[in-house]
C-alpha cells in the first residue's frame, strides 16, 4: 500500500457537509470509525493494539517495553479541517513500518504507532488532551468537567463512549518506556514550497493560549429600544475582535485570532444578551504571548465598556513554547541525509502532541511540504508523492532509531 491508499480508506469518515473537508471528534461517530480504522492498519502489519486510559491508541511491533520508539499523530481535526493534519502522521507510521516489514529490518526496541485523543481541542477545548492528561499536564478532575458545545462534560462523555472514567490520568510507567517520540506532520504553512524541499525537521514550536471571553449586555427588542439605549453585546465584541487584530498587528509576528463567537440567544430581530468569543493568541515566546493577551486585554474591555457592556475572562488553556531535543532532531536529520540530503529544521506555529510529549521524552518532528500553505481548513495539501518521500523519512528515522538496543 501507500500512504495515499491509506488515507483514501479514511476519506469519507466525516466529511463536512458545511465547509466541506473533515469534522472528526472525540467520541462522536467518526471517532470509533477512525480507531477500527487504526486497529484493522495496525493488525494486518501484526501490530497488537492497546488503548491506555486515556483514550490514546497503542499499536506495537515488538513486545511493549523499555527503550520504545513511538511515532503517530492525531485522527481528530477541527471543525472542516483538512485531510491531513492528523491523518498523514498516522498513515505514514503504518507504511514506514510496512516498508520495514517489507525490506526484512527487525526493530532491537520496540516500536509504537499512536493515535492521540482530541489533539485539536475542538470539542472540549483543551488541545491535545490525550497526551496532556497522559502525562500529567492537567489534572484529570480539571478536564473531565469540561463540557462541549451541547453542555456535555468530558466525564459524561467518557462514560457514554463506555470507557473508565477512572483510569482517565497521567501514565509514568507507559512514558518512561519510550526513548523516543517521533511525529510526522504536514507543513501548516508554505515555508518548504517555496524552499523546493518536500521533507523537514522542526526546531520549536511557539507557545500559545486560549481565553474565552464572556461579554454580558442587555437583551431587548431590534424594533423598539433606541441606539442611544442599547447594550449590545455583539457590537462589543466586534470592538473586541478589533482589539485583538490591532494589538497583534502591532507586534509581529504575533497571531491574534476569533475563531468562534457564540450570540445569546441568536435571534434576528433580539439584541443579544450575551456573546461568547474564544481567543487563541501565539507569538514567539511565552512573555510574549503574555503581553500580548495584557495589550488585547485592555483594548477588549475599553471597547466593551464603551457599549456598556461587561466582559469576563477565562484562560482556557496555555501551551508554553517548546524547542525541539537537538541531539534527536540531529539523529533524525543524519538518518534522513541519505536520501534526503541536508534538511532545513523549521519553526511552526501550530500545536502538536509532540510539544506535549517534548516535556517527557526525546521528541523530534517531520514536516511534509503543504503546496497550498492552508491548513485547519479543506484548502490544506500534500502531494502523493510527498506522502511517499515522508513515509520514506520516518522509515528511514525509525531504522535509525529503533536498530540499535
Ligand atoms: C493545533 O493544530 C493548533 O495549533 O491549534
Ligand atoms: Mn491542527
Ligand atoms: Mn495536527
Amino acid at each position: 500500500m501507500s500512504v495515499t491508499e491509506r488515507l483514501a480508506e479514511i476519506a469519507d469518515i466525516g466529511r463536512d457537509a458545511d465547509r466541506g473537508g473533515y469534522s472528526r471528534h472525540l467520541f462522536d461517530a467518526t471517532d470509533a470509525s477512525l480507531r477500527d480504522w487504526f486497529r484493522r492498519s495496525a493488525s494486518a502489519l501484526g501490530l497488537a493494539v492497546e488503548e491506555d486510559g486515556d483514550a490514546n491508541l497503542w499499536a506495537w511491533w515488538g513486545a511493549p517495553g523499555d527503550g520504545a520508539v513511538a511515532t503517530g499523530s492525531h485522527l481528530d481535526s477541527v471543525p472542516g479541517g483538512g485531510a491531513y493534519d492528523g491523518p498523514l502522521g498516522i498513515a505514514a507510521a503504518f507504511e514506514a513500518v510496512a516498508q520495514l516489514q517489507a525490506e526484512g529490518f527487525t526493530p532491537a526496541r520496540p516500536v509504537a504507532v499512536c493515535a492521540f485523543a482530541e489533539e485539536e481541542g475542538s470539542r472540549f477545548g483543551l488541545p491535545c488532551l490525550g497526551t496532556r492528561l497522559l502525562t500529567g499536564a492537567v489534572e484529570p478532575a480539571a478536564a473531565l468537567v469540561r463540557a462541549d458545545a451541547a453542555g456535555l462534560t468530558l466525564e459524561d462523555a467518557w462514560r457514554a463512549s463506555g470507557r473508565d472514567v477512572a483510569a482517565v490520568g497521567p501514565d509514568p510507567d507507559r512514558v518512561a518506556r519510550l526513548a523516543a517520540f517521533i511525529e510526522l506532520h504536514v507543513e501548516q504553512g508554505r515555508d518548504l514550497e517555496d524552499r523546493g524541499i518536500p521533507v523537514s525537521t522542526a526546531s520549536a514550536i511557539i507557545p500559545h493560549g486560549r481565553w474565552r471571553l464572556e461579554i454580558t449586555g442587555e437583551g431587548n427588542h431590534a424594533g423598539t429600544t433606541t441606539m442611544d439605549q442599547r447594550a449590545d453585546p455583539v457590537v462589543a465584541a466586534a470592538r473586541a475582535v478589533l482589539a485583538v487584530q490591532e494589538a497583534a498587528r502591532a507586534r509581529p509576528p504575533a497571531r491574534g485570532t476569533i475563531g468562534k463567537v457564540q450570540v445569546v440567544p441568536g435571534g434576528t430581530n433580539v439584541i443579544a444578551s450575551r456573546v461568547v468569543a474564544w481567543l487563541d493568541l501565539r507569538a514567539d515566546h511565552d512573555e510574549d504571548v503574555r503581553a500580548l493577551f495584557d495589550a488585547v486585554l485592555a483594548g477588549a474591555r475599553a471597547g466593551v465598556e464603551a457599549e456598556g457592556c461587561t466582559l469576563v475572562v477565562h484562560e482556557e488553556s496555555f501551551t508554553s513554547r517548546v524547542d525541539f531535543d537537538a541531539a534527536l532532531t540531529a539523529r533524525v536529520a543524519a538518518a534522513l541525509r541519505p536520501g534526503f540530503g541536508a534538511v532545513p529544521s523549521i519553526p511552526t506555529g501550530a500545536g502538536h502532541d509532540a510539544g506535549i510529549l517534548s516535556s517527557v521524552v526525546p521528541t523530534a518532528m517531520l514536516f511534509v511540504r503543504n503546496p497550498t500553505g492552508v491548513s485547519h481548513a479543506p484548502g490544506e495539501g500534500a502531494r502523493d508523492e510527498d506522502c511517499e518521500a515522508g513515509a520514506r523519512a520516518l522509515a528511514a528515522t525509525l531504522r535509525g532509531l529503533a536498530g540499535a538496543a
